[in-house]
């Protein structure tokens, strides 16, 4: 078990390399074989799924595209995430079979507002893949179709995620450590 600290938290390891390495391999293995013939177009979400879109695209025994998009949250009025596009998506998305890459879905508020948005771009369909879901704090009703692992409600970091911006280099997943 190895701790870390970034900033004022303190983290502890939860997810080995291995593990997350495992699962993703899976997870390509699944998508190739359901989207054969499809030359679906990845989508990363940026800046999280940065290092997760990597390592899924190298799993991948079908040809496959990548693209991506670049989201950011800001406060509204009401106590729903409203999210607005920074850096957009020049492919023409018309019949293109579309695989979101999320890092993670919390509220899933994300997720639904970048579905809602790809759909009136006619794709021919639209996935969500996610590093990691947290099922108890889900609010929107979402169809997450690839999910390498469901955690509990607590924050974490590491292989792409940050507290802060920090940690987003850790190998491994570290989950805060509660005081
Ligand atoms: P949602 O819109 O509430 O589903 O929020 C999703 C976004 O919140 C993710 O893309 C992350 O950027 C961020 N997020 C949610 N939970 C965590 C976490 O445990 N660690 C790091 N970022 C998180
Ligand atoms: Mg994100």
């Amino acid at each position: 078990m190895s701790i870390v600290k970034i900033k004022d938290k303190t983290f502890q390891t939860s997810i080995s390399e291995a593990e997350i390495k495992q699962r993703i391999k899976e997870l390509a293995k699944q998508v190739s074989h359901d989207m054969e013939g499809k030359n679906p177009l990845f989508l990363g979400v940026l800046n999280g799924s940065f290092i997760f879109a990597a390592d899924l695209m190298r799993e991948m025994t079908i040809p496959c595209e990548i693209s991506f998009v670049k989201l950011a949250s800001y406060q509204g009025t009401t106590s729903t995430g409203k999210v607005k596009e920074v850096i957009g998506i020049n492919e023409n998305l018309t019949g293109r079979s579309v695989i979101i890459v999320e890092d993670i879905v919390d509220t899933g508020a994300t997720m639904k507002q970048m579905v809602e948005s790809l759909g009136t771009r006619n794709p021919a369909s639209i996935d969500i893949c996610t590093l990691f879901v947290k099922p108890d704090k889900l609010k929107e009703p979402l169809d997450i179709k690839y999910a390498a692992f469901s955690i509990p409600n607590d924050f974490i970091v590491g292989y792409g995620l940050d507290y802060d911006q920090q940690g987003r280099n850790l190998k491994e997943i570290f989950t805060l450590v509660e005081e």
